[in-house]
């Protein structure tokens, strides 16, 4: 968790594109954001050509008006650097800066994003705007933070330009020294892969099946986060020598093949994200699960990179791009909704997107605040209400997210899951087993990552660490030693760093305090049945014949695989319990565990909940959410202060659709 920046109280921003409007309007937007509650604006981040309009070309007077204007009117800025959208004369003279497909094809101007982190042009170039817009207003009093790129690894997070093969070999020429390390390590052997010379290593290319060796792949992903984290420390680097005391780098993910938190601890102060619920309601989507509560899971993965973060694009209107995605307008309430749900997980600044819709390009249907008509609306109103409600727990900024029970991922787990397809099944489903079922039990959640300190978790799940290392087994140990609890599920610990499953490793493997073994598995398509606990549990994609040494039964299958035989294991080792549980965690068994261990409704004296309100608690405030669409009730089982009216309930708890409730919790317990 690294974070060198807080803001001191709940703030408003809007994400703004001067390049995009008449000059003359700029004066009248600033002015009438500020009406709103809006005290800071995102801008900068694809307008590269407004400040090098040709190569080595440099003015400065478009900003330099726009941040006269800011200072005049009395707006904060958060400036982006723009190398997302390399320009078309850039691109033109040097297409060895363009990311490519597999095939080699290359991914020419026309979209964003096409560039590639390695080729050592498109490194100087960056470099170079950078420190120019850095040099240049970095002094201005109106700038109170920068935004390194835009969205590092979205829309796609592969990359295949020969300068990624060149930059791949001297990555693994640094990790392995010797090709014969680099052989045996990366299991070469098999289908006689086997590397003679460096020139041979490429990154990924086309194969019959689609087949590539996926340990080099594991490696590739690894490769791919290093690359985006070297390129923006390389812009982090230059930043911090020109920003002014108390200023901030940013930048705002999370997108895949990037450790998030190595890339906030090593470039930046601040975490941002950007939150999209509606993709949960756009044409197409899955209508069942946890839909835009689903959210909630992503701002907690971020709350575990920076636990109090920013938003730099939270929803305001509807999802659209011309090529694609079609989504509704938020509804009346929605855009309170998510704003809230980023507050209540421990976001202090909350950007808007957009100031007003685009007129042009590739996003006339991605709405912002304001339409093209420009007149003030449903969602300006509703700004307006959440203004006023922040002003009322602004000093919710800086407190901690209240979670007794976690989540453990890592990064080589999370890469290898979306390599192989049966790690990556079982993954997606306990994920979602976790988060639905901590939700459902209102029993707040966070992620956990290997850097974080463990030991103020009661319990934490850690579904299926196929890779095991010894020194993260050797935590494990000590963490139930001193009295954690932890909850295993299948496949945990047959694989070893680079993704091979050497001899030996299957449970007990590594880590022989669980005290049992595992005998057999197989993946089973639905089986019917599950795992008999007190009830009977969802088991699904995969199960384990379990044989208890030290510890005790606590279930067995029922279904045709290993039908009646031990399915679930629990052993008290030093101060704690380890449970196995020889399947995937649905929801159902991990509320079931949670009550086994007193950790569901941790607020169950405090208050009563419909399963579709989500409850969190940041500091004093209890946030209280509810994502139905209709009227749902609860109960205040003591007098509860809401946060906001000051007026005390006790008893029923109507939550209107989308309404968020937040009560005062101090003087309660
Ligand atoms: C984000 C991106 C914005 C805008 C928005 C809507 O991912 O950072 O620039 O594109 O989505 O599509």
């Amino acid at each position: 968790m690294s974070q060198n920046f807080r803001w001191k109280k709940l703030e408003i921003g809007v994400c703004y594109y001067p390049e995009h409007w008449q000059e003359s309007l700029w004066e009248e937007d600033l002015k009438r954001m500020l009406s709103h509650g809006i005290g800071t604006v995102r801008v900068g981040e694809f307008a590269w050509n407004k400040t090098e309009p040709e190569e080595g070309v440099f003015r400065y007077d478009f900003f330099d008006r726009f941040l006269d204007l800011a200072e005049k009117v009395g707006m904060r800025v958060i400036f982006g650097t723009p190398t997302a959208t390399p320009p078309a004369w850039l691109t033109e003279k040097y297409p060895e800066t363009l990311n490519a497909r597999m095939d080699g094809t290359l991914l020419r101007h026309g979209a964003r994003r096409h560039y590639n982190y390695t080729s050592p042009i498109y490194r100087k170039l960056c470099a170079r705007i950078v420190e120019k817009l850095a040099s240049h207003y970095a002094q201005r009093p109106s700038i109170v933070g920068w935004q390194i790129d835009n969205e590092l690894n979205c829309e796609l997070d592969e990359f295949y330009a020969e300068s990624d093969s060149a930059a791949f070999r001297a990555y693994l020429r640094e990790k392995y020294g010797t090709l014969d390390r680099l052989n045996e390590c990366l299991g070469t052997m098999f289908w006689n892969q086997t590397y003679t010379d460096w020139s041979q290593l490429y990154v990924p290319r086309p194969t019959i099946s689609g087949a590539v060796n996926p340990h080099l792949m594991l490696e590739y992903k690894k490769f791919v986060s290093e690359a985006a984290i070297s390129f923006a420390k390389m812009q982090s680097d230059i930043l911090r020598r020109y920003i002014k005391e108390g200023d901030f780098i940013t930048t705002n993910g999370m997108f895949g093949n990037l450790d998030n938190h190595r890339l906030a601890s090593e470039c930046l102060d601040v975490y941002c994200y950007d939150s999209y619920p509606n993709f949960a309601y756009m044409a197409g989507a899955p209508q069942e699960g946890m839909r835009d509560r689903a959210w909630s899971k992503h701002l907690s993965k971020v709350r575990s990179v920076c636990p109090h973060f920013g938003i730099m694009e939270q929803q305001s209107g509807a999802n659209g791009w011309n090529t694609g995605m079609e989504a509704p307008a938020p509804r009346q309430g929605q855009m309170t909704l998510w704003t809230m749900q980023s507050v209540a997980h421990g976001a202090d600044y909350i950007s808007y997107f957009r100031w007003r819709t685009s007129p042009m390009g590739t996003e006339i249907y991605w709405h912002g605040l304001l339409d093209y008509d420009n007149r003030d609306n449903r969602r300006i109103a509703e700004l307006d209400r959440i203004a006023a409600r922040f002003e009322k727990i602004s000093d919710v900024a800086g407190e901690d997210f209240a979670a007794q029970v976690g989540i453990l991922c890592d990064y080589p787990n999370l890469f290898d899951a979306e390599l192989d397809v049966w790690h990556g099944r079982i993954a997606r489903l306990s994920e979602e087993g976790v988060f639905e079922g901590t939700q459902y039990a209102h029993t707040p959640l966070d992620f956990v990552y290997p850097s974080q300190d463990w030991s103020r978790y009661s319990l934490l799940f850690y579904p299926h660490p196929a890779i095991m290392t010894r020194e993260i087994a050797d935590r494990l140990e000590r963490y139930v030693r001193e009295g954690g609890k932890l909850v295993l599920g299948c496949r945990v610990g047959y694989k070893d760093e680079y993704g091979k499953c050497p001899v030996g490793r299957i449970l007990p493997g590594l880590l022989p305090f669980v005290g049992a073994e595992v005998r057999e598995s197989t993946f089973v398509n639905p089986d019917g049945g599950g795992i008999c606990m007190k009830e009977t549990y969802s088991a699904e994609a995969f199960r384990e014949l379990l044989e208890p040494k030290e510890a005790k039964l606590i279930g067995y299958h029922d279904g045709v695989a290993f039908n009646r035989e031990c399915a679930a294991t629990e052993r008290n080792y030093g101060k704690g319990t380890v449970v196995l549980y020889g399947s995937t965690l649905g929801a159902d068994v991990v509320r079931h565990l949670l009550e086994r261990h007193g950790l569901s409704e941790p607020y169950g004296d405090v208050v009563k909940l419909p399963q579709e309100v989500e409850l969190a608690v940041r500091g004093k405030y209890l946030f209280l959410l509810n994502y139905a669409d209709y009227l749902v009730c609860g109960e205040a089982l003591r007098p509860l202060r809401n946060a906001e009216t000051g007026e005390r309930t006790l008893g029923m708890l109507r939550f209107f659709p989308f309404e968020v409730k937040i009560f005062l919790l101090e003087a309660q317990r």
